[in-house]
Order: C-alpha cells, then structure tokens, then sequence
C-alpha cells in the first residue's frame, strides 16, 4: 500500500480570514460540506478571535455547530487565548491549535503580544484544552521571513517550536507566511527543527506568494515531512501579513503528491468542485493550477431550433455540477437571421447567453469558439458569425 500523507485543509479559515467581502455562514458550511465530500478528512473551520481583529471569522460558532460530524473528519479551530478556547469548547471542537511566530514584530502585530508572552499565554490554553481532552496544534508563522523583519534564523523557528512541543502541542505546523522560502531555505529550517523534534511531529504550512510552496512541500518530502497544509483553490493569506498571499492550493498538492505514489484519500474532481463552489461564491479565479487537467474541453450542440443553439461542453472528468457553477454549461446562443451573437456572461442562470471572449479559461474559450465557427459554416446564411 502507498504511504499515506496527511492533508490539513486550512481553506475554511486561512483561507477566508482575509476575504475582503462578507461571507456568510451558509457558504462556509457550504465549502466543508464539499470538502469532505471530496474526502478531505482533517479541516481547519473555524477562528475563535476577535472579531474586531479578524472580521471574517465571526460566526465560526455556528459553522462548527453546522459542520457534518462524519466519523474520521476531524476539525479544527484558531484559539488565541483562553477566551477563545472557551469559545471552542462552547462549540463542541476536538482540536485546537495556537499560533506563534518566530518573529518578534509579527507576533506583536499579530496577536498583539511578544513571543515570550504569547508562549505563556498558550501554556494556559493548551493546558485547559488538554484537561479537555482535546489535541492541541501548534503553528510557528514567519519560519521563512518576516514582512517586517526579513529572514529568520532557523534555530529560532526551532527554539519556538520546541518550545510549544514541549508544552504539549501534538504538531507543530511551521508557517511561511509570506512565502519567501525556497528549497534550500526550506531545507535548512526542517533540519534545525528535526534536531529538536521528530520528522513525524512536523507540518509544512506554505503560502505560495512566488510560486515556491510545491518545491518546498517536495523539498519537505525528501526531508521526511508526512504533513501539509494548504488551501482549496489557493485561498488564503494572512491579514497581518501584507502582500501574503493563499496557501498552496489543495488541489496542486494533491496532484503532487498523487504522481509520486503517495496516498491521500482525496478524490480530486470533487476536490476541483469544492474550489469551484468557493470561487464562484467569491467571484475569483482559482488559483490552482491542477484544475487545468479538468478543462480540456471540447464543446458540441446537442439541440437546435431556427433561432436558439444549447451547446453544451464536454469537460472530461468534471461533474456537471462544477460546470455549472462554473456558469459553462448548458450555453444557449441566440440566433438572429444572418447571425449569431452571443451576449453578456454576466447572468448566472445555466441557460444564460454568454460572450465567448469573457470565457475565463482561453482553452475552454477557444474551444467554443471552433465550435461556433463550425456551426455558422453549417448555417444557410453564408456571412454568419459570432462575437467572440
Ligand atoms: P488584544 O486586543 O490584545 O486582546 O487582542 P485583549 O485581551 O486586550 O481583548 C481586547 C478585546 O478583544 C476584548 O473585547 C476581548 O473580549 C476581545 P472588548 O472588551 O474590547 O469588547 N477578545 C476576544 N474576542 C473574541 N475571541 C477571542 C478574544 N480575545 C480577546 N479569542 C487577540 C489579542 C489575540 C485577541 C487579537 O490580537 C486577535 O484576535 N488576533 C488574531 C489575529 C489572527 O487571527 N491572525 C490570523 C491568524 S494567524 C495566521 O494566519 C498564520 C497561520 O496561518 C500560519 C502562517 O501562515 O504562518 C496560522
Ligand atoms: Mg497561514
């Protein structure tokens, strides 16, 4: 049997806690639901912080009270302090990490305490949470550079995690916040850390600001590391950390980890339907570059009047139902004499018209537009054709 790797999908809060728009409850329970669809067993849901500090996790008690409890999905959530892990109890979580940093200025703007003081903070917190019977994670952001102080020495990365080890932490989640790592630093931070604390204990949490975080994640495998975080369709960021962006998206992880053999009990088309749903839901692209391989596409009329074309597209290996919250299928065309046009994209309805040049994926675009193309050079009037 292939080594298994374990996913921890941070997308619910890592990835929403930056969004700029209100999201509320409904979507967010809305995307775990689809997560664990897609068998992504352990997820980050929820950030019991203030909301003042962090807008977009306020609700985080209801969608926990919300989440399917399924056997083996795991959830986990943010707590801070002891405020916080009241909070979390309150709604029924099994897991709870706290979150350091391995620097000095962006603990202080994080959580608005020094290293010192936030590690005593946590030794309640974990405390309490273990007398609760529930695991306790610990995160170390900023093991590969500060947005305010530059690079960080690994030996302090590993003094902070040994540190939170020690207090109890059953894993220790080491966070590029802004994603300045490489290979080579990457390995240098893992090699201080396993020093100090066995490769088994150690996440790898990789924001993908240059494009590094898969490297990295390869670089952590060869270096023994079984556990990553990462975000669904590349959302993410941290709102005390400028210009960082999503985490690694889920869906390029898996990819990844699926072409080296490894085992991780997640279906990726469902996985591409779970972005899907939060993509269409915030108005953004993915930023996964895996979900190419579901857009291969071809694109046929499967009905015709004189005056209306339904296209519909042939995606391979998607699910109607991401191609439809995709908004790409079925498409219906407009015919007017000695023409077709096609129109705004901007309804939603799976019946809408749509405008092939605001087709998103120039792949999909273009297929439609051979498609199109075919089509008016089938029509009886002879100077058809379409904007596109
Ligand atoms: P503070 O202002 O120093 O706290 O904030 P305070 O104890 O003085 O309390 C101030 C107010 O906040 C009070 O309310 C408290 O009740 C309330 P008021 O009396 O003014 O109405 N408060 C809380 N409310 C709800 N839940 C709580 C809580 N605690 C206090 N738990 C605090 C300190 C830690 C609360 C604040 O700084 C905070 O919430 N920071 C969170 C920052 C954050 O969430 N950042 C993003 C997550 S970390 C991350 O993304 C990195 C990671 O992904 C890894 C990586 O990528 O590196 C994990
Ligand atoms: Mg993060």
């Amino acid at each position: 049997m292939n080594e298994g790797i374990k996913i921890v999908e941070v997308g619910p809060r890592d990835g929403l806690q930056n969004e700029k728009q209100p999201i509320d409850v409904e979507t967010k329970v809305g995307l775990v639901e689809r997560l664990v669809a897609a068998g992504v067993t352990n997820i980050e849901a929820a950030s019991f912080v203030s909301s003042k500090w962090v807008p977009q996790m306020a609700g985080s008690a209801e969608v926990m009270q919300r989440v399917p409890r399924l056997p083996g999905v795991h959830y986990s959530a943010l707590t801070p302090n002891l405020k916080g892990l009241e909070a979390a109890l309150a709604a029924g979580c099994e897991e709870v990490a706290v979150f350091g940093a391995a620097s000095e200025s962006f603990s202080q703007r994080n959580i608005n305490c020094s290293i010192r003081e936030s590690l005593e903070r946590f030794r309640s917190v974990i405390e309490v949470a273990r007398e609760n019977k529930l695991l306790v994670r610990g995160y170390v952001s900023c093991v590969l550079g500060c947005p305010y102080e530059g690079p960080i020495a690994p030996e302090k990365v590993a003094e902070v995690a040994l540190l939170l080890r020690e207090m109890g932490c059953y894993e220790i989640s080491l966070g590029d916040t802004i994603g300045r790592g490489t290979p080579k630093t990457t390995r240098q931070m893992l090699d201080a850390c396993m020093k100090v604390i066995p490769v088994a204990q150690l996440a790898g949490h990789y924001h993908d600001t240059f494009g590094m975080a898969i490297a990295n994640i390869a670089a952590s495998l060869d270096m023994g590391v079984r556990t990553f975080d990462s975000s669904v369709s590349g959302l993410g960021g941290c709102p005390y950390a400028a210009g960082a962006s999503g985490n690694v998206a889920t869906e390029d992880v898996v990819y990844l980890l699926q072409g080296m053999g490894y085992e991780t009990g997640i279906d990726l088309p469902k996985l591409v339907e779970a972005g899907a749903f939060i993509s269409a839901a915030l108005g953004r692209q993915t930023t996964a570059n895996a979900v190419a391989l579901f857009e291969s596409v071809g694109a046929e009329i499967f009905a015709k009047n004189p005056h209306t074309l339904y296209l519909w597209a042939s995606l391979p290996g998607v699910p109607d139902s991401l191609a439809l919250a995709q908004g790409l299928l079925p498409q219906k065309i407009v015919m007017a004499p000695g023409r077709i046009f096609s129109v705004d994209s901007s309804e939603v309805s799976p019946w809408s018209r749509f405008n092939v040049g605001a087709v998103a994926d120039p792949r999909f675009a273009k297929a439609l537009r051979g498609t199109l193309k075919r089509l008016a050079s089938r029509c009886p009037h002879s100077d058809d054709h379409f904007d596109g």
